[in-house]
């Protein structure tokens, strides 16, 4: 009963624990590592794979890759892609970085601040961010080669004109926007 009553209390506190880290470093990050709804994830891919090809060895980056589920599934769907998943919260990077590791160097978790990361080579970026931190992405986006594809889920790149969007109707409606370097206003 003790032993139970132990590891119960351990996991409480953990659990506490995780909260709080995840909290401290929303600070920096504007939202939570919230993944993506597992039906609007599939939708965005579809929606990707109408402008791109799934045979090509695209590098494919995860901006804010949270927990690494949307990384995992751009590696089942892009069988010959690189895909690198950057993360600033801890915990959300050690469980992407364990649930991606055994897919080897074709799927890669860092911890870095994406404003830190050079993504001008990348042909496919996927986020899921707070619209203040795309405003900001913009200069970053800028440097993309012509036709790298950015999906956007939930929020727009302001100012930007998608070249496909799609809303997945649920209790409340979702959008997903896909741009294109070098089509965009
Ligand atoms: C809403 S979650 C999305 C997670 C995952 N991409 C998905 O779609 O399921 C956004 C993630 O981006 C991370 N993030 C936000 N700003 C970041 C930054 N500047 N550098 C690195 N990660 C960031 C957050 O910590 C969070 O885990």
């Amino acid at each position: 009963m003790l032993i139970i009553e132990f590891i119960c209390s351990a996991f409480i506190l953990f659990a506490i624990y995780l909260a709080c880290s995840c909290l401290w470093h929303e600070r920096k990050a504007r939202v939570p590592p919230v993944p993506v709804l597992p039906h609007v994830k599939r939708r965005a891919l579809k929606l990707a794979l109408k402008h791109t090809d799934a045979s090509a060895p695209y590098k494919i980056i995860d901006l804010g890759c949270g927990w690494g589920g949307v990384m995992l599934s751009l590696a089942r769907v892009y069988k010959k892609a690189t895909i690198t998943g950057y993360e600033i919260s801890p915990w959300p990077y050690r469980f992407a970085k364990l649930r991606t590791a055994l897919k080897g160097k074709r799927v890669r978790v860092r911890r870095q601040n994406i404003f830190d990361a050079d993504i001008s080579d990348q042909d496919i970026i996927y986020c899921y961010l707070h619209p203040e931190t795309l405003k900001e992405l913009r200069p970053v986006f800028e440097t993309l080669k012509p036709g790298a594809l950015i999906i956007s889920c939930s929020f727009p790149i302001p100012e930007w004109t998608a070249i496909a969007r799609e809303d997945v109707a649920g209790v409340v409606n979702i959008p997903i926007f896909i741009y294109k370097i070098n089509e965009k206003k």
